[in-house]
């Protein structure tokens, strides 16, 4: 194909073993390798993600770029370099842990940087690239592909350190996307292999909005989801590390709601369940999403449950059903 392009496949290339060799092997890389041993990552897993340490320098990637035969401008294009006002060329990535981000096929095609001193941004991604396009990318879809065929079952989670932590833990069927919406392009490359997926976002207010979305942009195309919630405002990662892999497995993926339990806890964020208007305002929300299920005994279930907590007749639950279901037609 076209040599610039090629060049800028080999160049991320070179760079993930040069900031991973660094990390694992120099005390240049040390800030970063003491970070991953913090977050509890063993030599094994820091290898199999090839994760590096890009040194906190202006030209250090530079120098090593043009040793190497490339030159800046197709560098700065591959989002590796940056260009200056002042008419420089530097390092995009300094003094961060990274994280190469392989295309489906196993190849690196982008970078991301998380910062070890608390520096702002904490995550700084290649930008999008003639390689790289975000909202197509899963992360670490390569290595998960055959254990997802093999569960019948993806698990989305929400950043690659938590990607990374299942993975350790022995869930190996865990993607991410990074650090955006999950799109309905990756959305259809999911449903091309799996029917299964359970959303494991972060347990904060962004987690579980986002979760809702992506629910439903799953649901548009084909995927039967479930939403698994973590307990103490956790992410994946940190429960992993707190409570071990098989609390993971058992409390928070086997305990996942299917969606309407989902959508039910989900829909009563803002009302007060003690004001009556607010409980029938909820019910008539949850109804909406309840009369659009296919399979009469799903309708019915949710229905007996929702009039047990909130005190409503199933009769007049039905009804309400079955008047949305006339509209929808
Ligand atoms: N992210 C990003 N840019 C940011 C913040 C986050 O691209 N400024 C992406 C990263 O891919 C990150 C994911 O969003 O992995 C989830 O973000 P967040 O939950 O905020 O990450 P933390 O869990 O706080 O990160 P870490 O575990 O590394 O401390
Ligand atoms: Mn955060
Ligand atoms: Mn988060
Ligand atoms: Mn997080
Ligand atoms: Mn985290």
């Amino acid at each position: 194909g076209n040599p610039e392009i090629q060049n800028m496949y080999e160049a991320h290339t070179w760079l993930a073993k040069l900031y991973h060799h660094l990390l694992r092997h120099t005390k240049e890389g040390k800030d970063g390798y003491e970070l991953l041993q913090e977050r509890g990552l063993s030599d094994e897993t820091i290898d199999t993600f090839q994760l590096g340490f890009a040194p906190n320098s202006k030209d250090f990637t530079k120098k090593f770029l043009e040793n190497k035969g490339y030159h800046p401008q197709s560098m700065v294009r591959a989002g590796l370099l940056s260009y200056n006002d002042d008419g420089q060329y530097s390092d995009r990535f300094r003094g961060r842990v990274i994280f190469p981000i392989r295309n489906h096929q196993g190849k690196t095609i982008a970078f991301a940087g998380r910062s070890v001193n608390g520096g702002d941004p904490k995550y700084l991604n290649s930008p999008e690239t003639e390689l790289f396009h975000k909202g197509k990318l899963l992360y670490n879809f390569d290595l998960a592909r055959g254990e997802i065929r093999k569960q019948g079952e993806v698990v989305l989670l929400e950043g690659q350190m938590d990607v990374i932590s299942a993975y350790q833990a022995g869930i190996k069927h865990g993607i991410a996307t990074l650090g955006t919406a999950i799109t309905e392009t990756q959305a259809k490359l999911i449903r091309r292999y799996v029917e299964k997926v359970i959303i494991c976002y972060d347990s904060d207010n962004a987690g579980v909005e986002a979760s809702y979305k992506a629910a439903n942009i799953l649901r548009k195309a084909g995927c039967e989801v479930r939403v698994a919630s973590i307990r103490d405002g956790m992410d994946p990662d940190e429960f992993i590390r707190h409570y071990g892999s098989d609390a993971f497995r058992n409390e928070v993926l086997d305990n996942s709601y299917a969606y309407m339990g989902f959508v039910i806890q989900y829909l009563k964020r803002g009302y007060n369940m003690n004001n009556e208007g607010d409980r029938i305002a909820y019910i008539e929300k949850v109804l909406d999403e309840v009369s659009k299920m296919e399979k009469p005994i799903e309708r019915d279930y949710y229905v007996r449950e929702l009039a047990a907590e909130h005190d409503f007749s199933v009769e007049a639950l039905e009804k309400e059903i079955i008047d949305r279901r006339k509209k929808q037609g």
